[in-house]
């Protein structure tokens, strides 16, 4: 058997929307799908608008950009993430301020954000690890308090609840990943969520070259011209015809997500602690985007890593943490984030698609206990 770490979702009827878009000769930004996806979108977050990208981390440059991050700003964020979180702000010439997160979740921990707080931060991003929402609540009144920007890096958690609220709805701004990795996917592909009306006309004048065109598209003005320093932040109508269809489905493709993790968690916590294996608060209502489990050491992660690759199963670790990534030069050596480190030395995803059978659930549950046998 081989059971592949992730199969990009194909649900079949992609072709057709495809096909509509080439007949009406419709290739390139806001065509009818890119604002019927926008449309979907805005009602499954309640955000104020929605605005579709070539990627999640093109809708945190906007972030960084509708933000007005510049040198000498401080940003916070966890260091267990995708450099795509950092990137965005580390180009604006901000100082990233690591924070360290919480051994449940994998999520910043927001009982440490208040001590990194200086007069120069100005702006938190809580990264949604693996479906499961940050500590909004307490997130959003620290931020509010601090008069601080909050963003939602929601790149993996589309479809997600805190408290019955959803991902992208608790940030100024919030972004999403339609990667293909994703649960609903285009390969490439982003959106930004904008809860801040303030904020929607310049992100308008952002996502076209930093021009006012959408005024000239709405003729209010008769030419349009360039007004601000930015980049072509436009999903192609291609990207939204493939994956409007998807979006139609997310409840379906979600709960058929959601079997597969019950059914990891059953078979898994009937011979592993529950602390070893993914956590859900309460609060929360997940997307089953992800499926871990947490090993006592990185050597023995490595030993069942290649176990279940040899049954041809194939499981991965997730974010070496970024304070610690060779660009920095050891910039960031004295900084102590101890949960950080070792998550990320003994996290180990499992397989999680759409469709994934109980068959190949049940196989890499037994190869995992046939590993613990081994051991003991
Ligand atoms: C938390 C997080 N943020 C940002 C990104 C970047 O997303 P994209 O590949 O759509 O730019 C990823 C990618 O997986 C991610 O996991």
């Amino acid at each position: 058997m081989k059971i592949p770490f992730n199969k990009p979702l194909v649900l079949g009827s992609e072709i057709e929307y495809l096909k509509q878009e080439i007949e009406k000769d419709r290739f390139s930004e806001k065509g009818e799908f890119t604002s019927k996806c926008a449309e979907l979108i805005e009602k499954e977050t309640s955000c104020n608008k929605v605005i579709m990208t070539p990627s999640c981390t093109s809708a945190l440059e906007m972030c960084a950009l509708l933000c007005s991050i510049k040198p000498g700003d401080e940003v916070i964020m966890p260091s267990f993430t995708h450099p795509g979180t950092a990137n965005p702000f580390v180009r604006t010439g901000a100082e990233i301020v690591w924070c360290d997160i919480k051994e449940d979740t994998k999520n910043i921990d927001e009982d440490k954000i208040r001590p990194l707080i200086t007069k120069r931060t100005k702006a938190v991003v809580a990264v949604h690890y693996g479906g499961v929402i940050c500590r909004m609540d307490k997130i959003a009144s620290i931020c509010k308090k601090n008069n601080l920007f909050l963003i939602e890096d929601a790149a993996m958690s589309f479809g997600s609840r805190f408290k019955d609220k959803p991902a992208g709805s608790f940030g100024d701004l919030a972004v999403i990943s339609f990667h293909k990795t994703k649960n609903v996917q285009c390969g490439e592909g982003g959106a930004l969520l904008i809860n801040k009306m303030k904020m929607i006309e310049r992100a308008e004048f952002l996502r076209d070259y930093g021009t006012n065109r959408i005024h000239f598209e709405k003729s209010l003005i008769e030419k349009y011209t360039w007004i601000e320093k930015s980049s072509n932040f436009s999903m192609s109508e291609l990207q939204a015809a493939y994956l409007y269809p998807q979006l139609l489905e997310l409840n379906r493709i979600k709960e058929n997500r959601l079997q597969t993790w019950k059914l990891y968690y059953k078979l898994l916590s009937e011979f592993l602690p529950v602390k070893c294996l993914s956590y859900i608060p309460k609060e929360v209502k997940h997307n089953a985007h992800l499926f871990y489990i947490m090993l006592e050491s990185e050597k023995q992660r490595k030993m069942l890593i290649e176990h279940l690759n040899s049954a041809g199963i194939h499981a991965f670790f997730h974010y070496i943490p970024l304070h610690s990534a060779p660009i920095w030069k050891g910039k960031y050596d004295d900084i102590n984030l101890p949960v950080t480190d070792k998550v990320s030395d003994t996290l180990l995803r499992l397989p999680m698609f759409y469709s994934l059978t109980i068959q190949e659930v049940d196989f890499t549950c037994f190869k995992i206990l046939e590993f613990y046998k081994k051991l003991s």
